[in-house]
């Protein structure tokens, strides 16, 4: 691990699975038991706002009942200890990340613990249901929507993942089905720039034949091992 400087990691849902949040494409995950084009796309919230306000009220509650697990915490560790750049980037809408103890989470695809002003486009802190059509804290207008990237949105902040990644010299992919993009291209854009890549996921994914190294497993046990090999502890 000596020459590694600059580390940039992408977590999906599955870091999150032994804390007891669904995942997407699992078996019982949320695509099971909703369909995309019913609460997590633009058209649906147009066509039935109670329907998705409904979706995210229960996921936004739920997190009151989970915990963050050991891959979380491990994270915070690196965070604290690593001496050079390291950039988590989430595709989660969890705060378990932050619960974790870790300080800097790029969250591209929002936060349900984030409101968003449809007609203003002001963001707040919001731990509540939304489907109560509360009044926006900026412009009072009764027009907050769940601040989650919803397919065919574009997902927040990708300047500056696409900067971290051109600088890279590590790729670390945890938790996720490479099904979705922009995200599931992020390992071709660090090998692109010579970094090395690993993948750590409960199963092979869409994407690991991209990787240098793929290790199967629970986040749970993968990542506080991966954490101590490159701490060097
Ligand atoms: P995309 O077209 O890249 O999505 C491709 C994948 O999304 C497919 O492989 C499938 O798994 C799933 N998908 C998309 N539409 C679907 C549908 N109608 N039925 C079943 N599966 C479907 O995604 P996009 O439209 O380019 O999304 C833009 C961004 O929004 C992406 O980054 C995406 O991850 C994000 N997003 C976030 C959420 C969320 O709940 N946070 C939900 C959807 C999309
Ligand atoms: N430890 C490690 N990996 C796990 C675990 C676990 N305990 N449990 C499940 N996994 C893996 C699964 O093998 C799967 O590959 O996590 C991955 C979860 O994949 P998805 O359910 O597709 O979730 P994710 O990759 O985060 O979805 C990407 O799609 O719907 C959109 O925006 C939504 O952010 C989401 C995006």
């Amino acid at each position: 691990m000596a020459d590694i400087r600059n580390i940039v990691i992408l977590t999906g849902a599955g870091i999150s699975a032994e804390s007891g949040i669904d995942t997407f494409r699992d078996a019982g995950g949320l695509w099971e038991k909703h369909r995309i084009e019913d609460v997590a796309t633009p058209e649906a919230f147009a066509r039935n706002p109670a329907l998705v306000q409904g979706f995210y009220d229960a996921r936004r509650a739920a997190l009151a009942t989970v915990e963050p697990n050991a891959a979380h915490r491990s994270l915070a560790r690196l965070e604290a200890e690593w001496p050079h750049e390291l950039l988590l980037v989430t595709q989660n809408v969890d705060d378990l990340h932050e619960r974790g103890g870790v300080q800097d989470v790029l969250h591209m695809h929002g936060e349900l613990l984030s409101a968003l002003c449809g007609a203003c486009g002001a963001r707040s802190r919001w731990d509540g249901p939304l489907s109560d059509a509360p009044a926006c804290l900026a412009c009072g207008a009764p027009a907050l929507r769940p601040d989650v990237v919803w397919f065919g949105e574009m997902p927040y902040q990708m300047r500056r993942i696409y900067d971290a990644l051109a600088r890279a010299d590590l790729f670390v992919s945890i938790g996720t089905s490479g099904a979705v993009y922009p995200a599931a291209g992020f390992v071709q854009e660090a090998a692109a720039s010579g970094a090395r890549t690993l993948e750590l996921n409960l199963e092979r994914s869409e994407g690991s034949h991209w990787f240098d190294e793929s290790r199967q497993g629970r986040a749970g046990e993968l990542v506080p091992a991966w954490v101590d090999e490159v701490l060097g502890a």
